[in-house]
């Protein structure tokens, strides 16, 4: 198993490197080989060089690796414009990684901000469009800095890009509780979100067994928090899917808990935690590192590496039950100690 790893800012460091002692202790467990390749693709060299995303480590990533397995990318002394536009929308438009699958799963019921909602009282998986929508890029400043300025952004669909991500959801829905969801604004945005609607409304013949309807994405947000059981796989374009995947990390614990991975079979998949950069506690021994830790559990389970996954996500449910876990889950551990905790806890 080939990884490359891309800490990138902040906490991404702490948090990548907790991930590694996981690994460490998970392949000697479970008998698997790994080898490990660090990008120093952060603020500091870009700082130093100008460089965000050479060409040369571009194809290295997309032909040396199984996967990659990446932190945070932003710092406020630089553009995140230049350098996270180039380095993590890069990748994910770049290498084609369109499905961006955030699963969000209430461990211990404490961690919950809604009133009695029980352990597995959420469950769902959102499926987010990982390549189209306003992320394009496509559009510009009219007369910039003026005071009639004009600014376009261009939300971009296409019926490809809807009738995969969709094929994925559907499939992901049968091996869960055979219920989507598709959250979208096709009230408002009735181009690039009614063609989404159109997509699903063709797929859903194939998929009878399936229970599929669609919400306006405002009224998901309200329902997430009013009845988060209702959802099973949640599909979003880029930018709905963004947002609706913050909200739901918040009803189970937050950012710290949240793991992603971007994926498109066959090619080099990419994993990371669904939380930033956090400069305000960078250097605090205060990142949760669980989060990038079940990003390398979704990483092992993609590899085929199933019990090494599946242990590792019990360790970090145990970590959290027994608040072996750091101060934004009530705990009182370090990022390096909770890593260690998890370690031995396999
Ligand atoms: P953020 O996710 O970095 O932080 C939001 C809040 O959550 C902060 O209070 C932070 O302390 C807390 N938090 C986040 N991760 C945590 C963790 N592991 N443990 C404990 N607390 C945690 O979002 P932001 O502050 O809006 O963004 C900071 C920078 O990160 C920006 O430059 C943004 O563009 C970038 N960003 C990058 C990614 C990525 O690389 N995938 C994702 C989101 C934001
Ligand atoms: C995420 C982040 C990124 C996104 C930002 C940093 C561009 O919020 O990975 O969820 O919007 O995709
Ligand atoms: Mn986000």
């Amino acid at each position: 198993m080939r990884i490359a790893l891309l800490p990138g800012d902040g906490i991404g460091p702490e948090v990548i490197a907790a991930a590694v002692t996981v690994l460490e202790k998970a392949a000697g467990k479970f008998d698997f080989h790994f080898t490990t390749q660090l990008f120093d693709l952060g603020a500091e060299r870009f700082l130093r060089t100008g460089e965000t995303m050479p060409d040369k480590e571009f194809q290295s990533l997309r032909d040396d690796f199984d996967c990659i397995l990446l932190g945070a990318f932003g710092d406020p002394r630089v553009p995140s414009n230049i350098h996270a536009k180039d380095i993590l929308l890069g990748l994910r438009q770049r290498l084609d990684l369109y499905v961006n699958l955030r699963p969000v799963k209430l461990v211990d019921a404490r961690l919950c901000p809604l009133k009695d909602v029980k352990a597995g009282g959420v469950d769902m998986a959102i499926v987010r469009e990982n390549t189209e929508s306003v992320y394009v890029g496509i559009g510009g400043r009219f007369k910039p800095g003026m005071p009639d300025e004009v600014a376009q952004s261009v939300m971009l669909s296409t019926r490809p890009g809807c009738d995969r991500l969709l094929r994925y959801a559907f499939e992901l829905a049968r091996t869960r509780r055979n219920k989507l969801v598709l959250c979208d604004k096709a009230n408002a945005i009735e181009a690039a979100h009614g063609l989404w609607r159109l997509a699903l409304k063709e797929m859903i013949k194939e998929f009878p067994d399936v229970q599929a309807t669609t919400l306006y994405a405002d009224v998901a947000a309200m329902r997430m928090v009013t009845h988060p059981h209702e959802f099973d796989v949640v599909v979003g374009d880029n930018m709905i899917g963004d947002i609706l995947s913050d909200l739901a990390a918040a009803l189970v614990g937050g950012l710290g808990l949240a793991p992603s991975a971007s994926t498109h079979p066959g090619k080099v998949a990419l994993y990371e935690p669904v939380h930033g950069s956090a400069p305000d506690i960078v250097g605090t021994g205060k990142a949760n590192p669980l989060a990038a830790i079940l990003s390398l559990g979704m990483l092992l389970r993609d590899q085929g590496q199933l019990a090494a996954a599946a242990a590792i996500e019990a360790a970090c449910a145990q970590s959290v039950i027994q608040k072996a876990c750091t101060p934004d889950l009530g705990g009182t551990l370090t990022t390096t100690q909770v890593a260690e905790w998890v370690g031995a806890a396999l």
